[in-house]
C-alpha cells in the first residue's frame, strides 16, 4: 500500500540559496494545517509532504496554539498521513540557540523506517520553534505537530538600544522621539527603586532630538551619565577608571568605549552602557523578568512615558526647519545597509539589523553624517552583537568606524554639545540649535548688558565666539587691559567694568539719562598687514534715569524717609533724612521735639550711585501741609538749585558736588493748617565730567544756569553692533 518514491533531493538545496542575514525568527513561513495534528486519526486523510516544494523557516501552529513536531515516535494513520514524522532528538532549550536534529518516520511497526533526514530547528526568544524543514523521502509521509506548553526559557537576555532619536526596544520593536524631554527607558518590576531615564536634546538642527544623557535613579540618588564620559553622581562629578568604583550599589567603570553602570544582585544583571551617543541597556534575569519603560513593552503611548518632573518645561515644542539638501538619502542608505554585508551578517541571524538600519537611515536622511553620526548606528549594532559573542572581525577597518567613545573627555555646558570641527579632526563644544537661534534672530552674540549698582558687564556667549572663529582672549574693552572672563562651567565670556576700574567707559547724558558706553573690540594688531579674523566692535551702554518729580515725600514729623529707586536696571537709593545739628549727628526722631524757628538740616544722600562718575543735584525743595506734593499751599525752600530768596533762612549747604547734598532752613509752620509739614524734594543726576554746581543769584554773578530739565521716564536702551 505504501509507495515509496524518490524524490529528487536537489529540490531542497533551494533553500541553501537563502540569505544568510536574516533570522528566521523573525523571518518564517506560517504551517497551520490542523489535519496535521497527532489527534488526527482519520485513517483516509492522506497527505505527503514529498511534492512541497520547502523554502526557508516555517513556524507551525494549530489553530491559534503554537505547536512543534513530536519528540516521540508516532503511531501510523494519524497526522493525516500513513507515515507520520517526527524528531528524534531534544528541541533546543536556549533562547537563540539552533540545533539539527533527525527526522524519523514511523511505518511498519519501525520508529524510522527510512534513513532518518536531518533538519535544523531553533528555538526564538519568544519560546517558539522555527524548522528549516526539507522535502521528505518518500508519501504519504508528512511532518506531524502537536500542542506544546511553549517553553519558558530560564534566563531573559534583553537588550535595548537606545541611539540618536531612536529606540529599539527589547522586542526588537522602534520608537522615535521628536522632542527634548525626558522620558523613562528601563524599569524592571523585581526591582521597584531603580530606573533609566534618557534625556533628549537639540543638536545642530532644531527639529531632530538626540539621547543626551542617560540618568539611573535609585533610592533618592541620581547618576547622570553624560557626554564625554562625564559621570555625576547627584551634584558631585565622579573620576572614574576602568576597574569598577561602587556607587549606591551599582559599579562605574569607564573605558575608551564609554561608561558602564552594572547593578548585580542574586539573579539579575543589570548593565546601562553609555558613549555620549548611545545608549545599550542589558537585562539579564530568571525567566519571568520583564521589562517597562520605552525599552519594554511598546503598547504604551510615548507621553505616558514622558517625565514631565524631570524635563524643561517647553521641552515639547516641535521645529521644523527646511530639509537639508546637501544630504544624499540614496548614499546614507547605503551606507546603513553595511549591516546586512560581512562581518555583520553573521550576526544577522542573532540580533536583526533592521530596526538599526531604519534608525540609521530616518536620521541621516534628514541629518548630516557629522560628529561621528556616520559611524554611530553601526557601532550601535557592533556592540550590541558583541553582547551576543559576535565579534565582527574587521568591522572598523571595513567602516573606517573606531569602536571609542566620540568626543570622550570633551565636557561641554548645558547649551551645548560636543562636535568635529569642520577643519581637522578635533571636537569642540557647539551651541545647541535652539539654543543659539534665540542669539541668531537678533544677530547677536550674547546677553543683553547687565547694569547692576555699581557695575555693567555685557555676557558673549563662547560657542557663538567659536561659530564666528572669535578668539575670546582677542577681545578687549576700551582699555585694552579690560579682558573678558570665561566661565569654565558655561564657557561664557563676561566682559565689565565698575567705579573702580572703568575701563575706559565713556560718560554723557541727554534730557533724560546718563549713559555709559564701552566697546568690545579686538585687539589693535594694525602691525600685520592683513587680518584673518573679523573686526569685532559691539558697543553696550547704561543707562541711569533721573529721579523724578514724585520721588520724595517727606513729613518733617517722621525722621526719616527711605524710597528704593528702581530706575531702569541702575539700582540705587534715596535717602532723605534731618537734623538739629551742622554736623549731622543729631538726626530728627520721631520723639525729637523740634521747635518753631529751630534750625534743621536735610541731608538727600544716596546710595548705590558711582560718585567718580556722577553727582546728585537737588532742584528744588518745597513744602505742604498735605502729602501730596501737587497740594496748595506750597512754600518754595530752593528754586532751581538755589535757596529762595525771599526765605534768608534757607541755605544750601552742599549741591552737585557728590553722591548727597544738604540745606538748611528754620523751622515753621502753616497758619491755620493741619500742623504737618512735608518736605519734597526733586533731584537730578549729573555726570561728573560736566559742572553741575548750580550757579546761584546773590553769588558773584546773576547768571542762570544753563543746564537742562530731566524729567524723562525711566528707560533703559542697548545698543549692539558688530
Ligand atoms: C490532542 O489531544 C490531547 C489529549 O486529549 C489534548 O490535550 C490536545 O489539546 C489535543 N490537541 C488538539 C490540537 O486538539
Ligand atoms: C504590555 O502592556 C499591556 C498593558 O499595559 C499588557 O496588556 C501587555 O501584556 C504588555 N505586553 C508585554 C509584552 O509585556
Ligand atoms: C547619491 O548617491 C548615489 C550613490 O552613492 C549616487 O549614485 C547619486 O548620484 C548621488 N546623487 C546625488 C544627487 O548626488
Ligand atoms: C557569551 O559568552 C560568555 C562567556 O563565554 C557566556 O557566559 C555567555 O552565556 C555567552 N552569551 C551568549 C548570549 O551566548
Ligand atoms: C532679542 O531681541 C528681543 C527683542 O528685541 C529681546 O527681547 C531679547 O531679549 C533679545 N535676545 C537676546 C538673546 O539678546
Ligand atoms: C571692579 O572690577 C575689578 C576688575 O574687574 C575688580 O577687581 C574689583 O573688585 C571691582 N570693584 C568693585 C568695587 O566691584
Ligand atoms: C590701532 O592702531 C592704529 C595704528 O597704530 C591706530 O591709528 C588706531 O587708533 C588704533 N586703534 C585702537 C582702537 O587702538
Amino acid at each position: 500500500m505504501l509507495r515509496p518514491l524518490l524524490i529528487l533531493t536537489v529540490l531542497s538545496l533551494l533553500t541553501a540559496g537563502d540569505s544568510q542575514s536574516v533570522d528566521p525568527c523573525y523571518s518564517y513561513t506560517v504551517l497551520n494545517d490542523e489535519w496535521r495534528s497527532v489527534n488526527n486519526t482519520n485513517a483516509l486523510d492522506q497527505h505527503c509532504d514529498a511534492y512541497i516544494n520547502w523554502q526557508g523557516w516555517y513556524r507551525l501552529f494549530l489553530g491559534n496554539s503554537n505547536a512543534r513536531i513530536p519528540e516521540r515516535c508516532i503511531e501510523p494513520y494519524r497526522c493525516g498521513t500513513q507515515a507520520p514524522l517526527w524528531i528524534t532528538e531534544p528541541h533546543p532549550t536556549q533562547p537563540g540557540e539552533t540545533v539539527t536534529v533527525n527526522v524519523c518516520d514511523s511505518w511498519s511497526g519501525r520508529c524510522c523506517y527510512f534513513s532518518p533526514q536531518s533538519i535544523q530547528v531553533k528555538l526564538c526568544y519568544g519560546g517558539y520553534y522555527v524548522y528549516k524543514l526539507r522535502t521528505t523521502v518518500a508519501c504519504n509521509v508528512v511532518y506531524c505537530t502537536e500542542n506544546y506548553t511553549p517553553v519558558v526559557p530560564n534566563v531573559v537576555d534583553s537588550i535595548c538600544t537606545v541611539t540618536g532619536p531612536t529606540i529599539i526596544d527589547v522586542h526588537g520593536q522602534i520608537d522615535s522621539i521628536q522632542d527634548r524631554c525626558a522620558y523613562s527607558l528601563f524599569s524592571t518590576p523585581s526591582l521597584p527603586d531603580f530606573h533609566v531615564l534618557g534625556n533628549f536634546e537639540d543638536r545642530r538642527r532644531t527639529d531632530v532630538s538626540f539621547l543626551d544623557s542617560v540618568t539611573l535613579s535609585l533610592d533618592g540618588h541620581y547618576i547622570h551619565l553624560e557626554q564625554g564620559g562625564r559621570v555625576q553622581l547627584d551634584d558631585s562629578t565622579l573620576t572614574l577608571s576602568s576597574s569598577p568604583q561602587l556607587v549606591h550599589g551599582v559599579q562605574l567603570s569607564k573605558d575608551q568605549t564609554g561608561v558602564t553602570a552594572k547593578l548585580s544582585l542574586s539573579n539579575l544583571i543589570i548593565s546601562v552602557f553609555f558613549d555620549g551617543d548611545t545608549a545599550q541597556i542589558r537585562l539579564e534575569g530568571p525567566a519571568g523578568s520583564s521589562v517597562e519603560g520605552l525599552c519594554g513593552n511598546s503598547s504604551r503611548s510615548l507621553s505616558d512615558l514622558r517625565l514631565p518632573e524631570y524635563s524643561s518645561t517647553s521641552c515639547e515644542m516641535q521645529y521644523s526647519e527646511p530639509a537639508d539638501s546637501t544630504i544624499n538619502c540614496t548614499s546614507v542608505t547605503e551606507r546603513c545597509n553595511l549591516l546586512k554585508e560581512a562581518p555583520f551578517s553573521s550576526c544577522n541571524s542573532d540580533i536583526d539589523p533592521e530596526p538599526y538600519i531604519t534608525a540609521c537611515t530616518d536620521t541621516l536622511c534628514k541629518y548630516p553624517a557629522v560628529d561621528g553620526l556616520n559611524c554611530q548606528f553601526l557601532k550601535a549594532y557592533a556592540r550590541a552583537c558583541s553582547l551576543h559573542n559576535h565579534t565582527l572581525d574587521g568591522w572598523t577597518l571595513k567602516t573606517g568606524c573606531s569602536s571609542e567613545a566620540f568626543c570622550q573627555d570633551r565636557i561641554c555646558s548645558d547649551h551645548e554639545f560636543c562636535g568635529e570641527k569642520t577643519v581637522g579632526a578635533d571636537t569642540r563644544c557647539f551651541c545647541r540649535a535652539i539654543f543659539a537661534s534665540k542669539y541668531q534672530a537678533n544677530n547677536s552674540l550674547g546677553d543683553p548688558t547687565v547694569c547692576m549698582q555699581n557695575s555693567a558687564s555685557v555676557t558673549l556667549v563662547g560657542c557663538l565666539l567659536e561659530d564666528k572663529d572669535i578668539d575670546y582672549s582677542a577681545l578687549h574693552l576700551n582699555d585694552p587691559t579690560c579682558r573678558g572672563q570665561v566661565d569654565e562651567l558655561t564657557h561664557m565670556v563676561t566682559f565689565s567694568f565698575n567705579s573702580s576700574n572703568n575701563c575706559g567707559t565713556e560718560v554723557t547724558t541727554d534730557n533724560s539719562q546718563v549713559i555709559y558706553k564701552n566697546t568690545i573690540m579686538t585687539q589693535n594688531s594694525s602691525s600685520d598687514i592683513i587680518t584673518r579674523h573679523d573686526q569685532i566692535y559691539i558697543d553696550f551702554s547704561c543707562v541711569q534715569t533721573q529721579p523724578d518729580i514724585k520721588t520724595e515725600t517727606f513729613r518733617i514729623r517722621d525722621s526719616s524717609v527711605i524710597q528704593h529707586l528702581t530706575s531702569g536696571v541702575w539700582d540705587y537709593t534715596l535717602t532723605m533724612q534731618s537734623f538739629t545739628d551742622a554736623g549731622r549727628t543729631q538726626a530728627v526722631e520721631s520723639s525729637t521735639e523740634v521747635q518753631l524757628n529751630q534750625k534743621i538740616w536735610v541731608e538727600l544722600k544716596t546710595d548705590g550711585l558711582d560718585g567718580d562718575m556722577v553727582v546728585v543735584v537737588t532742584d528744588s525743595c518745597w513744602a505742604t501741609d498735605q502729602p501730596s506734593p501737587d497740594s496748595t499751599p506750597r512754600y518754595d525752600l530752593i528754586i532751581n538749585g538755589c535757596a529762595n530768596p525771599a526765605d534768608q533762612t534757607v541755605q544750601v549747604e552742599e549741591n552737585g558736588l557728590g553722591t548727597s547734598n544738604y540745606f538748611s532752613f528754620n523751622m515753621f509752620q502753616f497758619t491755620g493748617g493741619s500742623g504737618d509739614v512735608y518736605l519734597h524734594c526733586k533731584l537730578h543726576l549729573c555726570p561728573k565730567q560736566n559742572n553741575c554746581v548750580p550757579t546761584c543769584p546773590g553769588a558773584a554773578r546773576r547768571r542762570r544756569s544753563a543746564r537742562s530739565r530731566y524729567e524723562g521716564e525711566a528707560f533703559i536702551s542697548m545698543a549692539w553692533t558688530h
